[in-house]
């Protein structure tokens, strides 16, 4: 904790503590994934991308390099592209090289610091492309801004399969949002994992290098760090399994021993063997791709895949 944060926590340490206090207080305890990505986080992330267990982003990248044209193409001209996500990876430079004619670049990220830095190098890397950003959480509703060219039509760019992290219903909801925003003509590409063979789904979540198991016991050491939490981190394991009826890889921390853990004034008790909940991360195939597309009204029009057919890139467009 800085002596800053212990003077005036910020809104993210105040959401952060809300959330843990709540989280641990339920039964079976959880901690939102979302609080993975503070700055150790992120770089452990990158970390389990260059695992040679963790196909996920390169599965992805390898779509992109084979279709990013075919997906300028169907997303057509004039376009408003809406990144959910700051937008700094080459995924996304990929697809706006592409794009014909396109009235603007539009992402939207709740870190201000992500948007600004990945802003001021997409204005340079893209000098004809008018970027303008969002500061927002996109599971809330915000309004599209004005570029100075026409729109034809806007479309959300959702890459990376964060969208496995929302459940089946949260997705659906988050579809419907996209939908309304964008409006007529408007469309969705998405990233998603695809259902495969459980075992390589469960090694890519347990590496052998134990990256991933490091990322996920982050969590308790930025609640130790930002919160003043006293885990012992080492008495905590993870555990990453999959959940075939469900379609999700679930990831635990279970605790080493009978044990106790205080945060400010809260107590909380973990029996030996107990499961603290961290991630899902939702598995689709085409039939819960089309019912997607259905709750928001649209149709899906492309879907593009790599060589073994692990990850797939989708279009879906609104065409009432
Ligand atoms: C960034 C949400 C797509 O669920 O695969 C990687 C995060 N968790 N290894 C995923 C993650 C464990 C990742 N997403």
């Amino acid at each position: 904790m800085s002596s800053l944060e212990a003077i005036a926590p910020s809104h993210d340490t105040r959401e952060f503590r809300a959330d843990v206090l709540t989280g641990l207080a339920h039964t079976p305890k959880r901690i939102s994934s979302k609080y993975f990505y503070d700055r150790r986080g992120s770089l452990l992330f990158d970390r389990i991308c260059e695992t040679p267990e963790y196909y996920v982003t390169r599965c992805e990248l390898e779509i992109m390099e084979a279709c990013a044209d075919d997906m300028a193409r169907q997303l057509g001209e004039g376009v408003l592209l809406v990144e959910y996500g700051s937008g700094s990876s080459i995924k996304t430079r990929l697809l706006l090289d592409r794009l014909q004619a396109p009235a603007g670049y539009v992402p939207v990220d709740v870190s201000r610091e992500h948007l600004h830095a990945s802003c001021d190098r997409l204005r340079r890397e893209h000098p004809g492309i008018e970027v303008a950003p969002v500061c927002a959480d996109f599971t809330q509703s915000f309004a599209l801004p004005r570029p100075a060219r026409s729109v034809d039509h806007a479309a959300v760019y959702f890459p990376g399969s964060t969208i496995g992290n929302f459940t089946r219903d949260e997705a659906e909801q988050l579809v419907r949002q996209i939908a309304q925003l964008c409006g007529r003509k408007g469309g969705l590409l998405l990233g998603v994992d695809l259902k495969k063979d459980p075992a390589v789904i469960e090694r890519a979540y347990n590496d052998a290098a134990g990256v991933t198991a490091e990322f996920n016991r982050n969590l308790l050491h930025r609640a130790n760090r930002q919160l003043g939490a006293d885990f012992d981190v080492d008495a905590f394991e993870h555990l990453a399994q999959y959940n075939q009826p469900l379609g999700r890889i679930e990831s635990y921390l279970v605790s080493q021993c009978e044990q106790q853990v205080s945060i400010g004034e809260s107590r909380f008790q973990f029996s030996a063997g107990e499961a603290l909940g961290t991630e899902y991360s939702h598995k689709y195939d085409l039939e819960d791709i089309e019912k997607l597309a259905a709750a928001g009204g649209m149709n899906l029009r492309k879907v593009w895949t790599d060589s073994r057919r692990y990850f797939a890139v989708v279009h879906m467009v609104h065409d009432g």
